[in-house]
């Protein structure tokens, strides 16, 4: 069947999941899938129901695009589509939310607190300690997030996470190191691990920089890693993430996992991690995107 690869969209994210959609486009056309590319735009009603397509492959990052708006109107117009439904996409999108069922579930988060206006710094420092991170809970690519060293600071970070929109939070900083863990059709790939030499691993160390280093294998010993992609599948399951997915944690170096963040919707640019772990465990990328394609059957 004819298969729209939906892109774009009007997120913050747009120029990432341009790049994304452009890379599963290629790689679906070179493995003769029928796919056409769809810049997502408030038109899309309209577009899908005009062309004809008989399913969806979603590479939209952000809102309208992973949070449940387009996998709702793709269930009202009976196009099966990539990765979660409506309500893994609508909880996977909110960090806040995340956390919530997280805590809820008995799995590891870091603590935090939600941000409002007239929140008192001081309380936050107290209940969170310095250094914390502050985030808006309805962004990705790290957009609209500050590391936050001094009290002084907090206020101008958590104006920073307001401009994106949605609830804005802090957390508390994990000293550690940062892993990702690709999730494909109910199966946890090989971890990696990140490492920049930035504050954090913010949107330049994402797609800009040279200097960030990515480890698969990630180092650590078989029966942790083991554990890490079993606690990476629970928290996937607990936001009701189905197909494709990826679930970043943090480890603190005390034997502690913690899980920062669920993605419904994956970069796949050449710099991103879900293809890196995929090649990994030998699925190069035209594999792994027909893999995906795949999951709209069951
Ligand atoms: N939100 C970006 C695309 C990611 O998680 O890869
Ligand atoms: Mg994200």
């Amino acid at each position: 069947g004819k298969v729209a690869v939906l892109m774009g969209g009007w997120s913050a994210e747009r120029e990432v999941s341009l790049r994304s959609g452009a890379e599963v486009l290629k790689a679906l056309r070179s493995a003769d899938v029928d796919a056409h590319g769809v810049d997502v735009g408030r038109d899309i009603l309209d577009v899908l129901a005009r062309d004809r397509y008989d399913r969806a492959f979603i590479v939209l990052h952000g809102r309208g695009g992973e949070d449940g708006v387009i996998q709702g109107a793709l269930e009202v117009l009976g196009l099966p589509y990539t990765g979660s439904g409506v309500a893994g996409s609508a909880l996977g999108m909110d960090k806040l939310l995340t956390k919530r069922l997280w805590r809820g579930t008995g799995l590891p988060t870091p603590d935090f607190r939600v941000l409002e206006q007239g929140s008192d710094p001081q309380a936050i420092v107290d209940a969170l300690g310095l250094p914390l991170i502050v985030k808006p809970a309805l962004e990705g690519s790290s957009i609209g997030m500050s590391k936050v060293v001094r009290l002084e600071a907090l206020a101008q970070a958590q104006k920073t996470a307001a401009r994106c929109g949605g609830p804005v939070f802090a957390e508390r900083w994990v000293r550690g190191a940062e892993y990702t863990v690709a999730i494909l059709d109910g199966q946890a790939l090989p971890l990696i691990r990140l490492e920049t030499p930035r504050a954090f691993y913010d949107y330049e160390a994402k797609y800009q920089s040279e200097d960030t280093r990515y480890h698969c294998p990630c180092g650590l010993p078989a029966e942790e890693e083991e554990r890490l992609r079993r606690l990476a599948l629970d928290a996937f399951k607990a936001v009701s993430g189905e197909g494709w997915g990826r679930v970043d944690l943090m480890l603190d170096g005390q034997g502690g996992a913690w899980l920062i963040e669920v993605n419904t919707v994956p970069g796949m640019t050449d710099h991103s991690l879900v293809p890196m772990a995929a090649r990994a465990a030998g699925l190069d990328f035209q594999a792994l995107v027909v893999r995906i394609l795949a999951t709209t059957l069951t």
